[in-house]
């Protein structure tokens, strides 16, 4: 039987410099996307998908994440002197147990393969998900978002586990893609990966799409890969040497994704979010109309 995945990694230490000037002083993590940041929409993911402990890889300048999981006491008190009892109680929810939380550095932003390795320790010796924050997604007919679905997957078939999903033959070049191999229904067996493909070369439109569960043995396979494309230590790079000798599959997500890392997709992150919430979609639809009215 597979293990159960107890443990999320959220690599938050890159430099966010496709959405500056917001990014100057706020990490691109902490940007708003209707009324939570961008993180939290991920750790709700994470929460949903039966993940105990949250693993942030925070680089300089991300101190306010931290802050931001913890209890802020001077608002608590205010909220409950006021008798605004539904603001504290949501603030409450919010906030993980404690101990639930681990927070470590990475002190340069060498790739997102050495972001994750810089969490081996504190994730140990057992499976556990990677959750790229910047994406954030609505959950699909098959239920749950991309996370549960990823989850679903490793109890039935074990292994790695990453989410896909398909994009524009011409969009291939890129992204990172997995040649499929043998499928069962909407899992299938990875039988190869390939980052960023030369235009016409992509062994299929199926990207890597920002929801891995991994092995711990990937900690090993990142310490000795060695910079590649960028000059960073990619983890498709290190997935790709643990292929050789570690079964990996990838789960057709059936829900909505949205890169809150670029402009436009966290432009479109907030119209889908918001028009996904039953407390805010009348009200928005009706300013949404009158906007879509004039195009
Ligand atoms: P991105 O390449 O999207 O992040 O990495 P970035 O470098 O912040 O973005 P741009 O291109 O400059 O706008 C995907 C995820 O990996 C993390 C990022 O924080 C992001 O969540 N990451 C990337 C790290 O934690 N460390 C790194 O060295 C690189």
């Amino acid at each position: 039987m597979a293990k159960r995945i107890r443990k999320a990694v959220f690599p938050v230490a890159g430099l966010g410099t496709r959405v500056l000037p917001a990014t100057k002083v706020i990490p691109k993590e902490m940007l708003t996307v209707v009324d939570r940041p961008v993180l939290q929409h991920c750790v709700e993911e994470a929460i949903e998908a039966g993940i105990e402990h949250f693993v942030f890889v925070t680089g300089r300048n991300k101190a306010v994440i931290e802050d931001h999981f913890d209890h802020a006491y001077e608002l608590e008190a205010t909220l409950k002197a006021r008798g605004k009892t539904k603001e504290l109680e949501a603030l409450l929810a919010d906030t993980p147990a404690a101990g639930a939380t681990s927070f470590t550095r990475q002190q340069a932003p060498l790739g997102l393969g050495h972001a994750v390795w810089c969490a081996r320790d504190i994730v140990g010796d057992e499976p556990f998900a990677v959750l790229l924050p910047d994406m954030i997604t609505l959950p699909g007919a098959r239920g749950g978002r991309c996370l549960k679905q990823c989850i679903d997957a490793h109890n039935a078939h074990g292994g790695n586990i990453i989410a896909v999903e398909e994009v524009r033959a011409s969009d291939t070049h890129m992204y990172g893609i997995v040649s499929v191999g043998k499928a069962f229904d909407h899992v299938f067996e990875i039988s190869g990966m390939v980052e960023k493909p030369p235009q016409g070369t992509a062994p299929s439109n199926l990207i890597i799409s920002g929801r891995y569960i991994l092995e711990p043995s990937v900690f090993g396979v990142l310490e000795n890969i060695g910079a590649g494309a960028g000059g960073e230590i990619q983890l498709t790079d290190g997935m790709k040497k643990l292929a050789e000798t570690s079964p990996f599959f990838g789960v057709r997500f059936d829900g909505k994704t949205y890169d809150t890392g670029s402009k436009v997709g966290f432009l479109a992150a907030n119209v889908a979010f918001a028009l996904s919430r039953p407390d805010i979609a009348p009200d928005f639809r009706k300013e949404l109309k009158k906007i879509v009215g004039t195009l």
